[in-house]
């Protein structure tokens, strides 16, 4: 394993039956690092994490999380990430301090170490409600701050987040993330997913995957460097103008990637003298502004632009 690897990944594939979910990704994830899944529904990331959790015994292909990989069941790995997944975090019908109990008690935690996890993990999400609060009467916010207590109750090096802002309104996104960062800040490692682009533009790499395969992977300017290596403009029309515009337009010579943003489009194109000649008869009073592109941007040329 690389020095700075927390978690490296090789060929990596799952089967269910004759379905492909996973198919040979292979990725290392550095110590420290806020690491980005992003993909459509059913790209094949939560099944890819809980693999790496040890939760789910892969078809082919090797890794080592934390320096420890599958031989054994994937035991050793369970004992050293935390994991917060997609569907289920807490139980609503428990109070704070049962939940945690609980998770303490799956771990066969001692009593007296998880009371000062605790402690601790209360002072770093500044959790201030009493212990008997039952979770269900919690904000969304707070409840997947606790979610992120109880998946780090036993100090693990390795963090995996599926989705823990799904659903949570944006104030409370934005602290969820100081959160994260905060973690990766003391050393852990944090594996995310999320389908906000605002999120994704946080992480310190991303990778891509799309139908069970790792599509790309590269810091948010990477992937925007390499999806759109040519210029790209917003166009603003008059709504009568635009659409025969646009639809002669998606023929031009060059075109990236077109797609509509709210009441305006984004146009890429592969290079200037190609933009240029496709722009070159705008209906007069439509305006063109040259930009630069989006992670959401990159997202409709790499994962949905393949799928239409
Ligand atoms: N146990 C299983 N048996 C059969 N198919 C499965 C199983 N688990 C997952 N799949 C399929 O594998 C694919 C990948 O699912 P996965 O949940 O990993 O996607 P995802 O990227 O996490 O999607 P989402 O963004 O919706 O959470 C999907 O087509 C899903 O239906
Ligand atoms: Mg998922």
């Amino acid at each position: 394993m690389t020095a700075s690897c927390a978690l490296e990944v090789k060929g990596l594939s799952i089967k269910f039956g004759n379905f492909t979910a996973v198919d040979n990704v292979s990725f290392c994830v550095n110590r420290g690092e806020i690491f980005g899944f992003l993909g459509a529904n059913g790209a094949g990331k939560t099944t890819t994490i809980r693999m790496l959790c040890g939760l789910l015994k892969p078809t082919s292909g090797s890794a080592l999380v934390g320096g420890l990989g599958f031989e054994d069941g994937g035991w050793g790995i369970k004992k050293i990430v935390g994991y917060m997944s997609q569907k289920f975090t807490l139980y609503n019908d428990l109070t704070v301090g049962e939940n945690l109990d609980f998770a303490a008690g799956l771990r066969k935690m001692d009593p007296a170490f998880a009371k000062q996890r605790r402690k601790e993990l209360f002072g770093l999400i500044g959790f201030n409600k009493p212990l008997s609060s039952k979770v269900s009467a919690l904000p969304g916010g707070i409840k997947q701050e606790l979610a992120l207590a109880a998946a780090m109750l036993h100090d693990p090096e390795i963090v995996f987040l599926d989705e823990p802002t799904s659903g949570v309104a944006p104030a409370s996104r934005a602290r969820f993330w100081a959160l994260i960062r905060k973690i990766t800040g003391l050393g852990k490692t944090v594996i995310v997913t999320t389908h906000y682009m605002d999120e994704a533009e946080q992480c310190g790499r991303i990778a891509l995957m799309r139908t069970g395969s790792l599509i790309a992977l590269g810091t948010p300017e990477e992937l925007k460097n390499s999806a759109f290596p040519g210029p790209m403009v917003e166009l603003d029309f008059k709504e009568a103008e635009a659409f025969a515009f646009i639809s002669g337009l998606k023929n031009a010579a060059g075109l990236l990637e077109l797609s509509p943003h709210g009441i305006r489009w984004h146009a890429a194109f592969a290079d200037k003298a190609l933009m240029d000649a496709a722009l070159s008869a705008l209906p007069p009073g439509a305006s063109v502004a040259l930009i630069k592109p989006s992670l959401e941007d990159v997202f409709i040329r790499m994962v949905e632009g393949a799928e239409r």
